[in-house]
């Protein structure tokens, strides 16, 4: 049978509405096999309604006052609830919002259970990271590290100045400052590639042994 004119159309939705389907269901496909589907998946809701903006940018509260770790260590580490506490004992907050949520901050306190923070970022147990070693080398002074004193950021650009310790952790985590929910820096994975490149563009070494126990 000729196509009529009248069929021609439906054929070309047909075809169309097949490619539509065909194309949801290799993204599904690939997103049920690999998780997180692209670089790092969208962190769980936290169990309290954290804002990053208000300490870090509202408050002026420095990222090491809580990340105590960040300068001395493997892990950075999130402040246990006595560290809230030592501000919201007394701050309840001024909006309805930020009192529901602080009053659970005080909540856990009492109770003194730890907050289940559901972990942003986490890379598998065989590999090893240092906070440290990072925060020192972006932070120091140039003529204090490397041979040509030259280093390179993340995406490969030559970074002329120290960094601030803020400005050093967007390198990998991007703004957190002004993130109301901390989620993976906008396309980045934080894999084994993106390690590689920037430990390359730094002269870092990059035996297998260094990352991986
Ligand atoms: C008042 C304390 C406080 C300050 C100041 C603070 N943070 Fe946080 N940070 C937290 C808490 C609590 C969490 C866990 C809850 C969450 O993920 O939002 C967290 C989570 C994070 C995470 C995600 C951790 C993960 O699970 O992977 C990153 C990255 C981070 N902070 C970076 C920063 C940076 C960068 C700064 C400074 C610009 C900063 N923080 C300042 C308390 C703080
Ligand atoms: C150095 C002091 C300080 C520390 C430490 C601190 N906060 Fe705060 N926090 C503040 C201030 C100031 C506000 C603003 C309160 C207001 O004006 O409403 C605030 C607001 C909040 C709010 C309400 C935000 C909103 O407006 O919705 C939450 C929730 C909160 N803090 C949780 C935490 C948690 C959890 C920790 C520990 C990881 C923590 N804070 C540590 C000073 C602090
Ligand atoms: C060179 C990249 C890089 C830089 C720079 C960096 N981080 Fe991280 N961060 C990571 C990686 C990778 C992880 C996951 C580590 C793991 O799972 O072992 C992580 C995890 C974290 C965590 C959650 C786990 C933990 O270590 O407690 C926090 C909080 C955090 N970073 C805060 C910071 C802060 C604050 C800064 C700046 C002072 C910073 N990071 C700078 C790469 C970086
Ligand atoms: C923005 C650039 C950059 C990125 C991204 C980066 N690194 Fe590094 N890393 C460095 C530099 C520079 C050093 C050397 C610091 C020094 O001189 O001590 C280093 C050192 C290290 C060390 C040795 C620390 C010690 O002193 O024992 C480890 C382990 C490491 N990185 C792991 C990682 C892993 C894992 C990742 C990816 C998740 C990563 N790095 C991503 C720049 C980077
Ligand atoms: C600068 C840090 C770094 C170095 C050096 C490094 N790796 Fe990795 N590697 C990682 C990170 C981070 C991951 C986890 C994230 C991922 O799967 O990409 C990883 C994952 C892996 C995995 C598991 C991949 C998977 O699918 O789970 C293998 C295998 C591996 N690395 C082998 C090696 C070998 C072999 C070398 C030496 C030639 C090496 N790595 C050097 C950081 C590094």
């Amino acid at each position: 049978m000729r196509p009529t004119s009248k069929m021609i159309p439906l054929m070309v939705a047909g075809g169309i509405f097949t490619v539509i389907i065909g194309f949801v269901l290799v993204v599904l496909f690939i997103s049920w096999f690999s998780n997180p589907p692209f670089g790092l998946g969208n962190a769980s809701a936290q169990p309290i309604a954290f804002p990053h903006t208000v300490h870090v940018v509202d408050n002026n509260i420095q990222c090491e006052f809580c990340h105590r770790n960040v300068t001395k260590g493997d892990a950075a580490t999130v402040p246990a609830v006595e560290q809230c506490l030592f501000c919201h004992k007394d701050i309840s907050g001024r909006t309805s919002q930020a009192q529901t949520e602080i009053a659970k901050v005080q909540q856990y306190g009492s109770d003194e259970e730890p907050i289940d923070w559901e972990r942003v970022h986490r890379l598998p147990d065989h590999v090893r990271f240092v906070h440290e070693a990072h925060i020192r080398y972006f932070t120091s002074d140039l003529d204090t590290e490397g041979a040509s004193g030259q280093r390179y950021d993340i995406n490969g650009n030559e970074v002329n100045r120290p960094y601030s310790i803020a400005e050093t952790c967007s390198i990998c985590h991007g703004d957190v400052g002004s993130m109301e929910e901390v989620q993976p820096k906008d396309g980045q994975s934080l894999k084994m590639g993106t390690c590689l490149d920037c430990h390359r563009d730094n002269n870092v070494p990059t035996d297998c042994t260094i990352c991986h126990k």
